[in-house]
């Protein structure tokens, strides 16, 4: 993809000489934004299909989460827009959460909460590649991707807490 008028910036991402640097984060960035919407889709269902006193806590949990997840996916659609890429549509999606399916029983709470933890570790190791691809190469879509880390490291460390308490009392 080149760039579409005669003055293209000379240095950075955006300059002819970052076209490559641009398509190899473009498929970063796409790989970020799947992510982000197949834990959109998990959450949701996550946060409805629990059953029992104790879901309460994970459904209001996840029920958060999802806006911020939808957040992140916008952002990384946004920036894959800005890199010149196109946001792909629904058909090039494919699933990979197999751990975050539905449980046997909607009482195990313990399966959920794994899940979230696992989902937020993949997006921690992706996100924490793309922040070194973009070292030296595209310092604003490190900036971006530093902030979504955070997000995803508070997630996780939310959801690694609940484990705890469960392992605490016996439950995991
Ligand atoms: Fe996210
Ligand atoms: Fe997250």
């Amino acid at each position: 993809m080149a760039t579409d008028t005669g003055t293209t910036p000379a240095h950075g991402i955006l300059s002819d000489d970052g076209k490559d640097d641009r398509e190899q984060l473009v498929e970063l960035l796409t790989r970020a934004y799947w992510m982000e919407i197949e834990t959109v889709m998990s959450y949701i269902a996550n946060s409805i299909n629990p059953d029992g006193v104790r879901a309460q806590e994970i459904i209001e949990s996840l029920d958060e989460d999802i806006q911020e997840e939808l957040g992140h996916a916008r952002q990384f659609g946004q920036r894959i827009k800005e890199l010149y890429g196109v946001v792909p549509g629904s058909l090039d999606f494919q699933a990979e959460q197999s751990y975050l399916q539905p449980p046997d029983e909607q009482t195990d709470i313990v399966h959920v909460i794994k899940g979230v933890i696992e989902a937020e570790t993949g997006a921690i190791e992706h996100y924490n590649q793309i922040i070194e691809f973009c070292e030296g190469r595209d310092p604003v879509t490190q900036d971006m991707v530093i902030t979504i880390l955070r997000d995803e490291e508070g997630h996780r460390r939310l959801f690694e807490g609940f484990l705890r308490e469960y392992k605490a009392a016996g439950l995991a």
